[in-house]
C-alpha cells in the first residue's frame, strides 16, 4: 500500500483557504463539462479564483478546459462553477479528481449540478440532444472510495440507488416541458477514455443498459453521494454511436456540440436551481 495521505487535513486546508479568500459560501455548486464552461457568462461574477492558487488543487492540463473557480450570482442564487475539472485520463488518482466535491462538502455546498458532454448510444438520441443522467454505470478502473475511509466524511458502504436527485429530475422536465425543450432521459456510463469507442464498445454499453458514455462524472457524482450532497447531472449528446450510424467526433467537434447546446443547458440548470428557495 502507498503512503496513506491525510484527506481531511487537505481537504480542511483547502476549505479554509476559500473561506478566506472568498468570504461568503454557497450551497450550490455546478461543475461545468467540455465545452459548457460558458455557463459561467450567465453568472454575475464575483469572485474568481484560479485553480493555481488553491492549495492542494490539482491543475487541469486538457485543451478547452480552463481551471478556474468562479462564485457569483446565477439568477437569484449565489453560486459556485468549476470552470474546467479533472479526469482521470489526465493521469490524476480518483482521490485527486474527486477533492474538489470534498472541499464543497466542507465550505458547506449542499447541491450540485454536474454537466458533461457524451456519446450517445439511444437510437433517438439525436446530437445537441440534452440528456438528464437518471443513473449511471461506472467501469472507471479505480473507485474514488476505495482505502481508508473517513466516516467524518461519508459511510464505509454508502447507498448509490438516487444518486441522482428525483426531485431535481422531476423540477428538470417539468421546467423543459413549459419551454418546450426537448430532454431526453438515459443512463451515463463512466469510462476511463481517452480513447473515445469502437463500434462494439458502444454497441457493448447500449446492451448492458448505458445510453450515453463520457469519461467524467461518475467519480464526482459518487464522491458527492458518500458524503451527503443531492445531484443533479445533464449530458450533451455531442456524437452519436447508435448500432450502425456511428459519427465519430474530435476533440474539437465534442466541443464544438456541446458549445452549441450550452445555453439551453445552462437556461435549465439556472431555472432549476431558481426555482428551490434552500438551493
Ligand atoms: N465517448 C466518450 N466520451 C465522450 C464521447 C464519446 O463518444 N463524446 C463526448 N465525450
Amino acid at each position: 500500500m502507498t503512503q496513506e495521505i491525510n484527506w481531511l487535513e487537505r481537504i480542511n486546508e483547502t476549505a479554509a483557504f476559500i473561506k478566506e479568500r472568498v468570504g461568503k459560501m454557497p450551497k450550490t455548486a455546478i461543475i461545468l463539462g467540455t465545452g459548457l464552461g460558458n455557463l459561467v457568462e450567465h453568472i454575475d461574477i464575483e469572485t474568481i479564483v484560479p485553480y493555481e492558487e488553491i492549495p492542494n488543487f490539482p491543475v487541469s492540463t486538457v485543451e478547452g478546459h480552463s481551471g478556474r473557480l468562479i462564485f457569483g450570482n446565477l439568477g437569484n442564487k449565489y453560486v459556485m462553477a468549476m470552470q474546467g475539472r479533472f479526469h482521470y485520463y489526465e493521469g490524476y488518482t480518483m482521490k485527486e479528481n474527486t477533492f474538489p466535491v470534498r472541499v464543497m462538502k466542507a465550505i458547506g455546498v449542499k447541491t450540485l449540478f454536474v454537466s458533461n458532454a457524451a456519446g450517445g448510444m439511444n437510437p433517438n438520441f439525436k446530437i445537441g440532444d440534452l440528456m438528464i443522467i437518471t443513473d449511471h454505470i461506472n467501469l472507471f478502473p479505480d473507485h474514488p472510495l476505495r482505502g481508508k475511509n473517513y466516516s467524518e466524511l461519508g459511510p464505509r458502504f454508502p447507498g448509490m440507488v438516487d444518486a441522482y436527485s428525483p426531485r431535481l429530475i422531476a423540477k428538470c422536465r417539468e421546467i423543459a416541458k413549459a419551454n418546450d425543450i426537448r430532454v431526453v432521459d438515459g443512463v451515463y456510463v463512466g469510462t476511463q477514455g481517452p480513447t473515445f469507442e469502437t463500434p462494439a464498445e458502444y454497441r457493448y454499453f447500449w446492451r448492458i443498459g448505458g445510453d450515453a458514455v463520457g469519461m467524467s462524472t461518475v467519480p464526482e457524482v459518487i464522491v458527492a453521494n458518500h458524503t451527503g450532497i443531492e445531484v443533479f447531472g445533464m449530458s450533451v449528446i455531442t456524437d452519436i454511436g447508435a448500432e450502425g450510424v456511428v459519427e465519430e467526433a474530435s476533440h474539437e467537434e465534442v466541443q464544438k456540440a456541446a458549445a452549441k447546446a450550452e445555453p439551453i443547458m445552462s437556461f435549465l440548470i439556472k431555472e432549476i436551481i431558481n426555482q428551490f428557495e434552500e438551493l
